[in-house]
């Protein structure tokens, strides 16, 4: 007879061990089904793997990047990676998550296009969670199909043209630049015209960042905005570099910023909420100015869902256009050459302010436009993570021709800013800013400062839209530019990627 003690470890004993048993057969066979699963598909072993001094962790490459990052020296160093190893894919580790390191144009397709539903975002909810919520730029699945469905038509021909919209801020761009030779940063300049233009297409009302240069009433609620939408979206590049560990972030200062901004946004939500309830919405009031905010409560009066979407287009469109501007014209700055071919091109619209037909032709502006793309992607890279067992067509076996094997758990890392400088597609001269490549160049998939595929950038054409007026109402008020910084571009790598040392330029009046 078994005392009562003895029955309850055998007991124990029983289900430990009944349980280790599932785990075993259950990972054997898993293992056999990925055995199939690579062989079906002709999955090699990878072509490259990352020396890491510690493969469990990869602690090291983590503190690589903490110098790197140190030194503006990231993407450089993100780019020497690929030529030491010669290959364009590889293998690593994140704080113990299996990565793949891609600049081959055909796995990106892969993962943005063929295979997306293979795919999620990752931990951008997670870091991005507190400030916008749950909309369009942080959520995968039926939730973002159902954001995209709803914000898509905001993105027509007809709300992207309206040029006299940009025209209402750049008087006040103008009026912040000095006539006397002085310097002057364009890139500050450049970031509060976008949230000024931004938040007047998306809310109907805007932040006015750029007349409180002048005016000095920087504690109006309009300019506390401004200033909360920046901590909160560094919070934000805060929380995706700490990954999981971002759950335990707490501070502050950036509590309090998201607390305004929402605050803010809210207001116009209210009003836009009271405004449906009153009117009949599918009759357009003539002559009254398209609200990107207006438009979207007709397809849903749920205030939170409203707040959340427009924080999130807010935050995918202010930035990128600002950053591409400020890269644009450090280079041009340095580059009299190209701010003759420049004036020559605007200089046909007789000073008149272009229509956006007119904006579409100027050809050598979009190739301007296009090279600083690609030598400063404002993305300059992006992941996502495999969600189920899937696999990539290249970077397996000894030249990396064959397809690769990709496990659930994975992070698909593409780094545009490596692959946009593959002189294979390029030419030799990938590091220098020549615009005339682009007189030939028809790229596919191995330029991708928009992204491709589902979630391409919905706001392209309003972006290129923009930034080709602003450049051409300057080279149209202002006869010539000189770079007031002796040194080289140098990266900040934020939520985009702009130049570390602002753009300081001097303008002449023409
Ligand atoms: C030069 C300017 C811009 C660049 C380079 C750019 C680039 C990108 C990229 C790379 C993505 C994909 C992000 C990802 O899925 O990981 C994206 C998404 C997005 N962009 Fe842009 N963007 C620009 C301007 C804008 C503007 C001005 C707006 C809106 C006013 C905008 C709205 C969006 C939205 C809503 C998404 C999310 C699309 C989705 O996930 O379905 N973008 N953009």
């Amino acid at each position: 007879m078994l005392s009562r003690g003895t029955s309850i470890h055998l007991a124990l004993w029983a289900v430990g061990s009944s349980f280790l048993a599932f785990l075993f057969i259950n990972r054997v066979l898993l293992n056999s089904a990925r055995r199939k699963f690579q062989d079906k598909n002709g999955c090699k072993p990878p072509q490259a793997r990352f020396p890491l001094r510690d493969p469990i962790l990869g602690f090291d490459l983590m503190l690589e990047n903490f110098r790197l990052g140190r030194n503006k020296e990231l993407l450089l160093g993100a780019q020497r990676r690929f030529e030491m190893m010669a290959a364009n894919t590889y293998t690593s580790k994140l704080l113990g998550m299996p990565t793949i390191v891609t600049i081959e144009p055909e796995n990106i397709k892969t993962v943005l296009s063929l295979r997306f539903k293979d795919f999620s975002l990752g931990n951008r909810d997670r870091a991005f969670g507190p400030l916008l919520g749950k909309g369009i730029f942080n959520t995968d699945g039926e939730r973002w199909a159902h954001s995209r469905h709803m914000i898509r038509p905001n993105f027509t021909r007809d709300q992207v043209a309206d040029i006299q919209a940009f025209e209402r801020h750049i008087e006040w761009l103008f009026k912040a630049i000095p006539r006397d030779g002085s310097t002057v940063d364009l890139q500050e300049l450049f970031f509060r015209f976008t949230i000024d233009s931004a938040t007047e297409f998306l809310f109907g009302h805007s932040a006015n960042s750029l007349r409180m240069i002048n005016k000095g009433d920087a504690d109006s609620e309009d300019a506390c905005f401004a200033t909360a939408f920046g901590i909160a979206q560094h919070d934000a590049v805060i929380r995706t570099r700490l990954g999981f560990l971002s759950s335990f972030r707490n501070d502050r200062k950036s509590n309090e910023a998201i607390r305004i901004c929402h605050e803010y946004v809210d207001k116009f939500v209210d009003n836009a909420v009271r405004y449906r309830e009153s009117h009949d919405l599918e009759k357009d009031a003539p002559g009254e100015k398209y609200v990107f905010l207006h438009e979207l409560a007709k397809s849903t009066g749920n205030k939170r869902r409203l707040r959340d979407e427009l924080l999130n287009v807010l935050l995918a469109g202010r930035d990128t256009t600002a950053s591409l501007l400020s890269n644009m014209f450090f280079e041009i700055a340095k580059r009299p050459d190209i701010w003759a071919k420049l004036k020559a091109e605007v200089g046909e619209l007789n000073g008149q302010i272009p229509t956006y037909e007119q904006l579409r032709n100027l050809k050598y502006l979009k190739w301007c436009m296009n090279e600083s793309l690609r030598i400063h992607p404002v993305v300059p890279a992006n992941s996502r993570l495999a969600i189920r067992d899937t696999v990539l067509p290249l970077g397996g076996g000894p030249d990396g021709k064959d397809p690769l094997f990709v496990r659930k758990g994975t992070l698909v890392a593409y780094i545009l800013w490596a692959m946009h400088r593959r002189k294979d597609y390029f030419g030799e001269d990938v590091e220098v800013f020549r615009p005339e490549r682009w007189e030939t160049l028809r790229p596919s998939w191995e330029y991708l400062p928009f992204n491709g595929g589902p979630r391409i950038c919905l706001g392209q054409q309003y972006a290129l839209t923009e930034a080709s007026y602003v450049t051409t109402r300057i080279l149209q008020e202002f006869a010539s530019i000189e770079s007031r910084d002796p040194g080289p571009w140098q990266e900040a790598v934020t939520l985009t990627l702009a130049s570390a040392n602002g753009t300081k330029v001097a303008l002449t009046p023409a």
